[in-house]
């Protein structure tokens, strides 16, 4: 096994891709390869699914693997968009279980920043970076230069006056349930963008997520007062950022 090869895996609502990682210069070494998310996407069912990705890579070393909801020590203590039998399940332990592999599991959008922060537009930057991933939920990812403080849930904040989350309101799946021109669609983004700017005060932000595809089309809309970048990894981040988290398993 070479040392800066990993499989990186992205479970999400909808899809669940993987791919063998070259974390020397964050770039996949093979087709991405999708399943489906099982429905329901109980813990059992997503851990047949990540089986089924490493025997589709032949893969025997060490996994990364991002997960749609909050993980902490490989523990998943949240489910917004994925089965709520995942709460107290520790993915970890299941994959390892299910595998006979090493695995690291952490948060989708951490996963995901963290490649943006290595690789991509957030390479270099000083100061603080608010990453925010727009897809079926809203992810956010929060960091001081390199540094991660892991588990913000910040697309789950209200907007002052909304019942709803904000991800409810701002995500890519709001846009598409409510037919909502990118216009329409991107004052409510810019909303919630000015709704954390004036709680966290970054010094810049970066939008990532399936969304980040189509940044021209939101990107006049945008009125924070710092500069807003479009993920540059695109739909490759959360696979990479995954594989970068289990870089500490790869011993041999
Ligand atoms: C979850 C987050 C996740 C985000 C993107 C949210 O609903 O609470 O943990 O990062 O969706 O998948």
């Amino acid at each position: 096994m070479e040392k800066h090869k990993l499989l990186g895996i992205d479970i999400g609502g909808s899809g669940i891709k993987g791919a063998i990682v070259d974390i020397k210069k964050g770039k996949l070494l093979t087709e991405r390869h999708r399943i489906e998310t099982p429905k329901p996407s109980t813990p059992m069912a997503v851990a047949h699914v990540v089986r089924e990705l490493v025997e589709h890579f032949a893969w025997d070393g060490p996994v990364g693997c991002g997960f749609p909801a909050v993980v902490r020590h490989g523990v998943a203590l949240t489910a917004a968009n994925i089965s709520r039998k995942w709460i107290g399940t520790n993915a970890e332990e299941l994959f390892h279980e299910t595998t006979d592999l090493p695995f690291a599991v952490l948060n989708d959008a951490d996963a995901a920043a963290l490649a943006e922060m290595r690789y991509g537009a957030g390479k270099g930057k000083k100061g603080v970076t608010f990453l925010i991933t727009i897809g079926t939920g809203i992810g956010t990812a929060l960091f001081l230069e390199d540094k991660l403080l892991p588990n913000t849930e910040l697309g789950h904040l209200h907007l002052p006056g909304n019942k709803q989350d904000a991800e409810y309101f701002a995500s890519d799946a709001a846009r598409k349930r409510g037919d909502l021109s990118w216009s329409a669609w991107g004052k409510r983004f810019d909303q919630y963008l000015n709704y954390v700017y004036h709680l966290f005060y970054p010094d810049r932000f970066v939008i990532g997520g399936g969304a980040s595809k189509k940044f021209d089309k939101f990107e006049a809309f945008i009125t924070v007062p710092v500069p807003v970048l479009p993920a540059q990894l695109l739909n490759q981040a959360g696979i990479v950022g995954a594989a970068l988290s289990a870089e500490h398993l790869n011993k041999k």
